[in-house]
């Protein structure tokens, strides 16, 4: 307790370097509310930090490698400075856990995700005892229980929310399920209290997360009871969910596009190749067929849904045959935006054993499946050009002269608003467009919503 007091009114900094995916940025945030607790205070210059704390992804290729070169480079930085505090999270964590301290004596605590509620204790005993230290056990449980206690200070418009953690599917290319242990679904109830709160804080766009977000389910309640429930708070003007699985489409979650306000009309669901040969080769559980149909069936509700996807290049196994139908894939289904890797063999996955395909091969295809899919996205944004629409700003541009926003898309939107719309819902007329990003102006002929 002494400690706790001592740190407290000392006012340590702490810097979190943040890589990854989505549900590492809520952690990411959600230590930041934690550590608060014990007399830390957030800073952006890691220059100033006498905590540096890494969250850390594994998903592909070098992750490893990633962070011990990152450690490297603040080792010179701090050569002529007090060493700070350093801390390792995530998922590489997880999966490296006590090597980490015996392969790089800088680093002082491993603290796997699961873990993260024990994350003040651990360092105050560090801070008091100086004995390195990994906790890397599974238990998601008691973290969220933890977490729901602290109030998630974000205070962003657009706010991330961990829904569901971990993952049962065991795509053979994946290291998530040994990353972030079995599935589990937070409370209905610990959900709703977040999001109300963090709506108060003014938040207008919630994003609900988890890997595999729509096999939410906490033994009563599903993932479309959530959207209709946290609807009903006012001052929430939109919603997301991300990242599903085609299996876990289920009628119910279909059938919120029909009842929903708020949903946003964009649907990421990764399909990762469009041949069942290479999706029966991953254990991806299912066909090209299957997801056809409900991407039918999502338009058929509203034409206006668009699809983005995630798509892995190479697999092992992979004929020009299979490259192709997810080229004819991609064509069927004009994805607004999408994301393509190259397959990365992961250590304890059951396809790091795997032949490899020519590695000029893979390339080229992911090369050609860029194009593509990147000529799909200019085309999509060309069709916004002199279209007026519903952008939510987010904040003003670095250099301050315009305003920040997405559409319902998610697309970035840069237009001349002013400090006085952040958190609004603006019609917004485009006149320019490039791959990423639609610029506009406000139009004030609708300017119904700009209260
Ligand atoms: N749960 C999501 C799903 O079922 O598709 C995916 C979550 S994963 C964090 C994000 C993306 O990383 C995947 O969709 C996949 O495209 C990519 N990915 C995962 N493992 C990979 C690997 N070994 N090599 C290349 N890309 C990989
Ligand atoms: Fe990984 Fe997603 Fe497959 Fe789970 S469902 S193993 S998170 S790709
Ligand atoms: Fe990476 Fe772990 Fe997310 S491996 S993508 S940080 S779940």
């Amino acid at each position: 307790m002494g400690l706790r007091k001592n740190l407290n009114k000392m006012s340590q900094k702490i810097f979190i370097k943040t890589f990854g995916c989505q549900m590492n940025e809520y952690d990411s945030n959600r230590i930041y509310d934690s550590v608060k607790k014990i007399g830390y205070e957030k800073t952006e210059n890691y220059q100033h930090a006498n905590c540096y704390l890494l969250n850390t992804c594994h998903i592909r290729d070098k992750a490893k490698e990633k962070v011990y070169s990152e450690i490297g480079r603040v080792k010179k930085i701090f050569r002529s400075k007090k060493k700070p505090l350093v801390i390792i999270t995530g998922c590489v964590a997880q999966a490296e856990n006590q090597e980490m301290l015996r392969r790089e004596p800088y680093i002082d605590l491993v603290i796997g995700p699961q873990s993260y509620h024990k994350i003040n204790d651990t360092i105050l005993s560090y801070l008091k005892k100086k004995k390195k230290m990994e906790e890397t056990e599974f238990e998601a449980i008691s973290k969220f229980k933890y977490f729901s206690k602290i109030k998630n200070e974000a205070g962003k418009i657009s706010s991330y929310l961990t829904i569901q953690e971990g993952c049962d599917k065991f795509c053979h290319f994946c290291v998530v399920p040994f990353t972030r242990g079995p599935e589990y679904s937070r409370p209905f109830k610990q959900i709703i209290d977040e999001s109300k709160y963090l709506s108060e804080k003014g938040a207008k766009e919630i994003i609900l997360l988890g890997q595999n977000v729509n096999a939410y389910n906490d033994g009563k309640y599903r993932l479309s009871d959530l959207i209709l429930e946290i609807e009903k708070i006012s001052d929430v003007e939109r919603i997301r969910y991300t990242t599903s699985h085609p299996k876990d489409m289920t009628e119910d979650l279909i059938d919120v596009y029909k009842n929903s306000q708020k949903l946003m009309p964009l649907v990421h669901l990764p399909i990762q190749s469009g041949s069942d040969n290479i999706l029966k080769l991953m254990n991806r559980k299912h066909t090209v067929k299957d997801y056809l149909h409900i991407f039918e069936k999502l338009k058929k509700i509203n034409s206006k849904i668009e699809f983005s996807s995630d798509f892995i290049i190479g697999y092992p196994g992979e004929t020009e045959n299979d490259f192709q139908n997810t080229l004819n894939l991609i064509e069927k289904i004009s994805f607004i935006n999408s994301y393509s890797f190259i397959f990365s063999p992961r250590p304890g996955t059951v396809a790091f054993d795997l032949k490899l395909i020519n590695k000029n091969i893979s390339t080229q295809r992911l090369e050609k499946i860029q194009n593509k899919l990147y000529e799909n996205q200019t085309n999509k944004n060309k069709l916004f050009k002199n279209q007026i629409i519903d952008v939510l700003v987010e904040n003003l541009t670095d250099d301050k002269t315009k305003t920040f926003g997405r559409s319902e898309y998610m697309t970035s939107v840069i237009f001349n608003g002013s400090k006085e719309h952040i958190g609004k819902v603006v019609p917004v007329k485009i006149k320019e467009f490039n791959r990423t990003t639609l610029f506009g102006e406000l139009d004030k002929y609708t300017n119904k919503k700009v209260a």
